[in-house]
């Protein structure tokens, strides 16, 4: 993408403001059209007066009287002008950048976890908040500078050479010396420009994944080499940026003294020509505020593509993000069948993360509503992701699943998932109050209902004793929180929602075992008239499945009821002895 294609796309995103825009930017063009009419007015004064007797002050007034009545016009016209372009295109600029923003984070949001993981969530952050901030200073300058300088250079070249062309000869070669600099300057720094911005990112990067992971940080005394870290990302950020300065720093003093050499030169062939009788004083005194009008608007844009040189790569990576299709999305005939009866079925579905490895091989059950499957197996197995992906986590490669016979992809997304309450293997819950946390699934539920539900999952003694009991905000990740009482927030969330399917991936892994024996029981209740996908490894779980599941290496190796698979002495009996040291004579 060129630097015009990506201005163009910048202007694309003023969405319905667009219209607003333009009348902005030729309002603008208009002021500096009027602006070119001073150095004229000013040159028509000293004529008049060099060709009207200072003796006769009332000739010369008359001659002076109109020329000053039309400047004051055009001063009033501009004053009127530029109020308004500046009042309107800052609340513009304001406007547009809130929705860019809210439309990256709602695009952002809609990324499957598979193309979420690979960039991280600093990095995303970053690039929205610098991408949004080029945007602003981008469209902010279009309106008030940039479209105005570049029209005022078209339009001033020809006015100069009609003024006096031998003169105009000298500031139409110094337009070019500019030219040439700039894009010169600005192909050469491109490369370093975008080593820069991809330095930033990871410097963001680094910084958001060392602040969240504090604890680690501190407790394993990595203070001074996670700094060590960030100084090698500033090295390596300076590194770039050091030439890229320097090359600037070239074009502003070639810059500066061609325009010092140009002016000289017109006031060189300006006393020529006067001595020639080709010009008036007037017409020289009109030329040379022409070429410092001129001189200040190439100065414009010479800053205008040194700036819009360093923020360049800052929007491609903004774009970049923005035109990443989402691969999990409604197809265009997906349906929503309102709440499913649960019936959920599993054909030969094959997942890799990365080929040719399979997270999940060939996996085929069902589970008819109300009943409960359990998959058990080593750690890495696969059984979370072969969860993940009945809520569209991830797609399968290969095989398809279905819920009351209609394949998952012809639902909706919000539909599907509306359908599936998840307990999370690791309770993922916001900085927000835990009444919050607990309504995500269900922002209508009332306050009895919260009650209800916390009170079934165990959690309602430990929320009255926080300090705002349903209002204690519970930090980052719910940091504030110990590992049993976040498990227990995230089952009576997944109560709340109630789903006809529930996920519990290792719901119920950090309670104690009284504590977990009420919550089981509770549980129990709930599964009962749902379709439970459950992955456990404590006994008591397992033993109420209707169907287990064994699982190694992403693929089923054995399944039946508890009983039938503990009598075929296979992998699931291996298992059972070595974590409950279980004789086949506990059945
Ligand atoms: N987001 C991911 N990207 C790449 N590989 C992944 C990702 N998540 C899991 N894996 C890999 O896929 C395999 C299956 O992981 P999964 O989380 O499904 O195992 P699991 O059976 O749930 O294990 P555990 O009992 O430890 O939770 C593992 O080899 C793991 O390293
Ligand atoms: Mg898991």
């Amino acid at each position: 993408m060129g630097i015009f294609h990506l201005y163009s796309r910048a202007l694309d995103l003023l969405g319905t403001d667009r219209r607003l825009g333009w009348v902005l930017a030729f309002a603008n063009l208009a002021l500096a059209c009027a602006l070119f009419a001073e150095p004229i007015l000013f040159g028509r004064v000293i004529d008049a007066l060099s060709r009207t007797p200072s003796a006769d002050a009332s000739v010369t007034w008359n001659a002076v009287w109109p020329l000053l009545l039309l400047w004051i016009g055009f001063g009033l016209f501009t004053i009127t002008c530029s109020t308004t372009v500046a009042l309107f295109s800052d609340r513009l600029a304001h406007r547009r950048r809130h929705a860019v923003l809210t439309t990256y984070v709602e695009h952002v949001l809609h990324l499957p976890l598979a193309q979420q993981s690979k960039t991280h969530s600093g990095r995303l952050m970053k690039i929205m908040l610098q991408g949004t901030d080029t945007l602003w200073w981008l469209w902010l300058s279009f309106f008030r500078e940039h479209l105005a300088a570049i029209v005022s250079l078209i339009i001033l070249i020809p006015v100069a050479l009609y003024i006096n062309w031998r003169l105009a000869l000298v500031l139409i070669v110094l337009c070019l010396v500019f030219g040439f600099l700039t894009h010169f300057i600005l192909r050469k720094t491109q490369v370093l420009q975008q080593q820069i911005e991809g330095h930033h990112s990871d410097l963001a990067a680094l910084t958001a994944d060392t602040l969240s992971n504090i604890s680690l940080v501190q407790s394993f005394a990595r203070i001074q080499a996670e700094m060590q870290s960030l100084q090698r990302i500033s090295q390596r950020v300076l590194g770039a940026q050091f030439p890229v300065l320097s090359w600037w720093a070239v074009v502003t003093v070639l810059t500066r003294s061609a325009t010092t050499i140009s002016i000289l030169c017109i006031i060189v062939l300006g006393v020529w020509l006067y001595t020639e009788s080709l010009i008036t004083i007037g017409e020289i005194v009109t030329f040379v505020a022409f070429a410092g009008l001129i001189i200040a608007r190439l100065d414009q844009v010479v800053a205008f593509a040194n700036k819009l040189g360093g923020d360049a790569p800052r929007l491609y990576e903004f774009f970049a993000v923005l035109d990443t299709a989402p691969d999990i999305k409604d197809r265009p005939d997906a349906i929503d069948p309102g709440r499913c009866t649960g019936l959920v079925e599993f054909h030969g579905v094959c997942f890799s993360y990365h080929a040719p490895h399979r997270a999940v091989d060939d996996l085929s059950f069902a589970i008819k509503p109300g009943q409960t499957i359990a998959l058990v197996g080593a750690s890495g197995a696969g059984k979370s992701t072969a969860l993940s992906l009945l809520y569209r986590a991830f797609d399968p490669q290969s095989g398809h699943i279905t819920i009351d016979g209609i394949d998952i992809r012809q639902f909706q997304l919000t539909a599907l998932r509306r359908n599936i309450g998840v307990v999370f293997q690791e309770p993922l819950l916001f900085n927000r109050s835990i009444a919050d946390n607990l309504r995500i699934g269900s922002p209508e539920a009332s306050d009895e209902a919260l009650r209800e539900a916390c009170a079934r999952a165990q959690a309602l003694d430990f929320i009255e004793h926080q300090p705002d009991g349903f209002n204690t905000i519970i930090g980052e990740r719910g940091r504030t929180l110990s590992g049993g009482e976040r498990q227990r927030l995230s089952i009576a969330r997944v109560l709340l929602k109630d789903a006809p399917i529930l996920i519990l991936d290792e719901a119920t892994s950090a309670l104690d075992t009284p504590t977990e024996a009420s919550v089981l029981t509770a549980l129990e209740a709930v599964t009962h008239s749902r379709s439970t996908l459950v992955i456990a490894h404590r006994l008591s779980t397992i033993r109420q499945a209707d169907q287990i599941l064994v699982m190694d290496a992403g693929k089923v190796i054995e399944s039946g009821s508890f009983e039938a698979l503990y009598q075929q002495n296979g992998r699931f009996t291996e298992i059972m002895q070595q974590q409950y040291g279980l004789m086949p004579s506990v059945k």
